[in-house]
C-alpha cells in the first residue's frame, strides 16, 4: 500500500475515534476487531488509570511503557503519537512540575481533545504538538526519554520514526516503546487491508526486522523488556499469525 494512502486512513480511523467519547479502541479497532483480536494486551494497573483524567483513557496502546521507563522528577520526556494522552498524563505525575511531557501526534483531533484535558485537569507541566513522528518537531538532543504505545506500527516508514528519536534524544537518553510486531512474516492480505493498518496489525513489522531498525538507527544495548503474545487468523485462510505486543528499551 502507498505511505500516503497509509496515512490517511489511520489519520481518518483515529480522528473519528477521537471525536466518539470513550471508545473502546483496543477491541474494536486499533488492535484489532473482537475478530482479530486474540488476546488482552495492555498492561496499565488500577493504580496508574486511577492518576490520570478518564477521558484520555481510551484503551487505544498495547502496554504501559511509562511504567518501566524509570522517568525521574525534572526530566523532559516525548510521547510518539500520544493519543489522548493517557501516557503523557501518566508520565507527567511522574517528572512532576519541574518536568516537562511533549506529546506528538498527527491527528488534530486526537490532539485537541489531549490539550482540552490537560487544561480541564490543570495539568501545566504537558504540551501536545501536531507533527508526524517522521519528523519530529522537536529539537536536537532535547528529551531525556521518548515513550510511545503502539504507534510505531502504523507508521509506513519505521526507520524514519526511529532515526528521529535518535536525534530528539540526549546523549545518553532513553527510548521506551510498546508496539505489535509479528513473528514470522504477515500474510499479504493483512499486509495490504487498510483496516488492518489502522488497526496495528498490518503495519507490523517482524519482530528481528523490528529490533534491527532500533540497532541501526545508532541505538545501543537494545533490549525487549516484556513480549506477549496472541493469534491473528487470515481471512480465506486457516493459517495462524502470531503476533507479539512487546516493550523494549534502547539507549542513545
Ligand atoms: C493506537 S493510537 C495510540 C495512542 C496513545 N499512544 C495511547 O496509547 O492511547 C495511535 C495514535 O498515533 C497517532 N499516529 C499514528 N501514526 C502517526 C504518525 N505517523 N505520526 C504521528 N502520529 C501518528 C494516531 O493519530 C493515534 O492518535
Amino acid at each position: 500500500m502507498e505511505k500516503k494512502k497509509i496515512k490517511e486512513v489511520v489519520k481518518g480511523r483515529y480522528a473519528q475515534i477521537a471525536k466518539q467519547a470513550q471508545e473502546s479502541c483496543c477491541p474494536s479497532c486499533a488492535c484489532g476487531s473482537s475478530s482479530l483480536l486474540q488476546a488482552k494486551v495492555i498492561g496499565y494497573s488500577t493504580e496508574d488509570l486511577e492518576h490520570v483524567p478518564e477521558e484520555a483513557i481510551m484503551g487505544l496502546g498495547c502496554g504501559n511503557p511509562t511504567a518501566i521507563a524509570d522517568l525521574q522528577a525534572g526530566e523532559v520526556v516525548l510521547d510518539l503519537g500520544s493519543g489522548a494522552g493517557v501516557d503523557v498524563f501518566l508520565a507527567a505525575n511522574k517528572v512532576g512540575p519541574t518536568g516537562r511531557v511533549i506529546g506528538v501526534d498527527m491527528t488534530e483531533e486526537m490532539v485537541d481533545k489531549a490539550k482540552s484535558i490537560a487544561r480541564d485537569h490543570g495539568y501545566h507541566n504537558v504540551e501536545f504538538r501536531l507533527g508526524e513522528i517522521e519528523k519530529l518537531p522537536v529539537e536536537d538532543e532535547s528529551v531525556d526519554a521518548i515513550i510511545s504505545n503502539c504507534v510505531i506500527n502504523l507508521s509506513p516508514d519505521k526507520s524514519k520514526v526511529f532515526r528521529e528519536a535518535y536525534r530528539a534524544l540526549k546523549p545518553g537518553g532513553r527510548l521506551t516503546v510498546s508496539d505489535i510486531v509479528s513473528e514470522g512474516a504477515l500474510p499479504n492480505e493483512i499486509k495490504s487491508d487498510s483496516n488492518a493498518w489502522a488497526c496495528c496489525i498490518g503495519g507490523a513489522l517482524e519482530h528481528q526486522e523490528y529490533l534491527r531498525e532500533i540497532k541501526e538507527s545508532g541505538f545501543e544495548n537494545v533490549q525487549v523488556l516484556s513480549s506477549k503474545e496472541f493469534y491473528i487468523e487470515g481471512e480465506g485462510s486457516q493459517a495462524l499469525t502470531k503476533l507479539l505486543s512487546i516493550t523494549v528499551r534502547a539507549y542513545k
